[in-house]
């Protein structure tokens, strides 16, 4: 797909289908005559309403289509987004092959750029039949006010590159685990390291490597599994020399069972997705590197796949970590946990500024803030902050849960320095209170428990089902703006 910036007006464009993005006290009857008999029903300008009509010779496309912002003063760019995506979305099942948005000014024609990209995305690779439910944009011409040109080219590209990182984080997350196993993760990231030669450095440490560098977490949890766990590392560096790096830490087990405390099967499938954290960690990192953002990022992604077998580490066992730290094991399915022990250690060694880590951590996340918000969790005021600043820019919700003391004593043990699993009750906040365990003292830390965001069970008007890539579009935005 390609896109354009034009100033002149959208109504004079000749394109399959012009898009109208109307607030709900837009007079619609203006537009022209084409929509002077449509009724409130047809359309009201309500938040992601859609209304595709034909123009028979009114104006110079032969499609229109109407989309409604709601109330002027209550849009803000995620609403706007996720209208566009809907109204993309339309357009592809229509069979648009040129576009023309009226965007109006540079902010939101990078909202545009960005939201069209992103309804592109089709996880259809093994799909075999050759044709596709929705065709494929081929045009799309972004059209400003003439004294927004420049700025407008400007966030254009960065929406473009920012919905293209977010597509190709979905189809790295969305691969099965039969495709997408540790030491494929590991050669995923070595291409992207590779394709973004100079920019972006990447070193994956096999099983020997985490045996001689003393990760028993990582080690335990992917001793279960024919496939070998992989420690991946990425660097970034767009900053000044000798600042320090930003270190973002993901989990991405490729395929969580539960180990021998195996899990039902129902739903079992869906945890394909439980590599999410890992997967956003690539996209930002690539995303970074693409838009040569001004800071230096250390990229740490723990894989391993979690199975049971004769091989498994288990219930009692005692592991001893990257850090020295010991963890006794409750639970096998509790893994996550144990696998970011030494993902935090690690990058706690490479003195980062701050850690922000993504994990698929809790079902208990899910049941506390459901599908939409990620759980956010750290030591540090302002770090969260700056999070939060994001999320409401960007829309990937995120909520703060109280992650206090008493926590970190519900995952003391008696054996041990921790152990993995400390009962039903607060699960989310032990889980973050064990990972605590493991970042150094004075680093500023937050986690990401995106265990409900993370990816969509059954499809939404602006959502396919599968990987959301959250995270991604969270991350560029928080490294983006000033702390
Ligand atoms: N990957 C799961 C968490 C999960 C569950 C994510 C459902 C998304 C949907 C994680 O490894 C897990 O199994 N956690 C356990 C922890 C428990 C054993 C302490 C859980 O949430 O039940
Ligand atoms: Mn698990
Ligand atoms: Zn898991």
């Amino acid at each position: 797909m390609r896109i354009q910036t034009k100033t002149t007006p959208a109504t004079t464009e000749t394109s399959d289908a012009v898009v109208f993005l109307l607030h709900a006290e837009h007079k619609v009857s203006a537009l022209g005559a084409v929509f002077r008999d449509l009724n409130a029903e047809e359309f009201a300008g309500k938040l992601g309403q859609l209304c595709l009509v034909h123009t028979q010779g009114k104006l110079a496309a032969p499609r229109a289509l109407l989309v409604g912002l709601g109330p002027r003063k209550d849009l803000t760019p995620p609403k706007l987004r996720r209208a566009v995506v809907m109204a993309t979305r339309r357009l592809r099942e229509v069979g648009v092959s040129r576009a023309a948005f009226d965007a109006g000014d540079a902010e939101r024609a990078g909202v545009v750029a960005e939201a069209a990209v992103a309804a592109h995305y089709d996880f259809d690779e093994f799909k075999p039949s050759k044709a596709p439910p929705r065709t494929k944009l081929a045009l799309v011409t972004i059209h400003v006010s003439p004294g927004e040109a420049r700025a407008a080219a400007t966030a254009v590209e960065r929406g473009r590159v920012i919905g293209e990182t977010v597509n190709w984080t979905k189809a790295l997350a969305n691969q099965p685990g039969n495709v997408i196993y540790p030491a494929e993760l590991g050669r995923r990231a070595l291409a992207l390291a590779r394709e973004l030669r100079g920019r972006l450095r990447c070193r994956v440490l096999d099983k020997r490597a985490l045996e001689r560098g003393g990760f028993g977490g990582l080690l335990a949890v992917g001793s279960g599994s024919a496939r070998e766990p992989q420690l991946i590392v990425l660097e970034y560096r767009g900053g000044r020399a000798g600042q320090k790096p930003f270190a973002v830490v993901g989990k991405a087990i490729t395929f969580d069972s539960g180990g021998i405390c195996i899990k039902p099967g129902d739903k079992m499938e869906e945890m394909k997705w439980d590599k999410c954290g890992g997967c956003a960690v690539l996209g930002i990192m690539k995303a970074a590197a693409l838009l040569r953002l001004p800071v230096n990022l250390l990229g740490v992604v723990a894989a391993a796949e979690n199975m049971p077998s004769a091989t498994s580490y288990r219930p009692g066992d005692i592991v001893t970590t990257r850090s020295g730290k010991t963890i006794e094991v409750i639970n096998t399915d509790a893994e996550g946990r144990v696998i970011l022990s030494d993902a935090l250690a690690f990058a706690c060694e490479q003195k980062p500024e701050a850690i922000v880590d993504f994990a698929t951590l809790t079902g208990a996340c899910v049941v506390a803030l459901g599908h939409n918000i990620g759980g956010l969790m750290g030591n540090d005021a302002a770090l969260c902050k700056r999070i939060e600043r994001a999320s409401e820019a960007t829309g990937e919700r995120v909520w703060e849960l109280p992650l206090e003391d008493e926590f970190r004593d519900m995952v003391k043990s008696d054996v041990a320095t921790v152990k993995n699993s400390a009962g039903r009750y607060a699960g989310t906040l032990t889980g973050a209170a064990f990972l605590q365990a493991f970042v150094a003292e004075g680093v500023p830390w937050a986690h990401l428990d995106i265990a409900g965001p993370a990816w969509v069970s059954d499809a939404k008007p602006h959502h396919e089902k599968g990987a959301t890539a959250f995270g991604v579009r969270l991350m560029i935005e928080m490294l983006s703006s000033k702390a």
